[in-house]
């Protein structure tokens, strides 16, 4: 099977020098991508900026922006079987990008800030490959994931707490279907917890072929 994976976070600049980020580590996605190609799947692995070894075997897809990651996913999802968005998206970028650095001064900065475009919202319905949604949460974690899974049209959300999860070796998660089932996969190592998931990514997908859904 064709698994694209997004990982890591990214980058919005404020100016040539600045950049509004998050803790995203990229371990979890890379582990997903070293997984599948352990079990004989094609990757394609679009990259947040991380420092993690390059899954070999892997066709990288470096970007920065929330913005690249989406062009990057428009432009590969023709030809996947399976769509993992591990990547941790910036949810805000600022208003205005300074095209000279910001000197300091004496008084108060305020940032304006607006939306950045949502990926996995913007998929279309109708679809030929499965796909994955990541939730990162620190409350109400399978409440607030399952809430995800049906507003972003996922066929599964992987749901992780944040407060752990994050630049972490090791995760604990909770698989969240579309037919309401779940599965936990209990805290091992990123490496374990990614087999686990491409196992059930497999399955999910082989039934969705059989049943001729996709
Ligand atoms: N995601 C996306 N595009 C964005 C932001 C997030 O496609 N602009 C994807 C992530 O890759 C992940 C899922 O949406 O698969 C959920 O991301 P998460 O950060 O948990 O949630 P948000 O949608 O950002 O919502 P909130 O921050 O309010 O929890």
């Amino acid at each position: 099977m064709r698994f694209l994976i997004t990982a890591g976070p990214t980058r919005e600049p404020i100016d040539p020098v600045r950049y509004l980020s998050n803790r995203s580590s990229g371990k979890m996605g890379y582990a997903i991508a070293e997984a599948a190609i352990e079990a004989g799947h094609e990757v394609i692995l679009i990259s947040g900026p991380v420092n993690v070894a390059r899954p070999r075997g892997a066709a990288v897809v470096p970007v920065s922006t929330s913005e690249e990651m989406f062009d990057a996913v428009v432009q590969h999802t023709g030809n996947c079987d399976i769509l993992v968005m591990s990547a941790a998206v910036a949810d805000y970028k600022p208003a205005k990008v300074s095209r000279t650095k910001i000197k300091k001064r004496e008084a108060d900065l305020s940032l304006e800030l607006k939306p950045t475009r949502d990926i996995l919202s913007s998929l279309p319905k109708n679809r030929r490959y499965l796909v994955v949604g990541f939730a990162a949460e620190t409350d109400d974690i399978e409440a607030n994931a399952r809430k995800k899974l049906h507003a972003k049209n996922c066929d599964i959300v992987v749901a992780n707490d944040a407060r752990t999860a994050m630049e972490s070796d090791e995760n604990e998660v909770t698989v969240l279907f579309s037919d309401d089932q779940k599965k936990k996969i209990s805290r091992a190592l990123k490496k374990i917890v990614a087999r686990e998931l491409v196992k059930i990514f497999e399955n999910v997908r082989e039934k969705c072929l059989t049943k001729k859904i996709m």
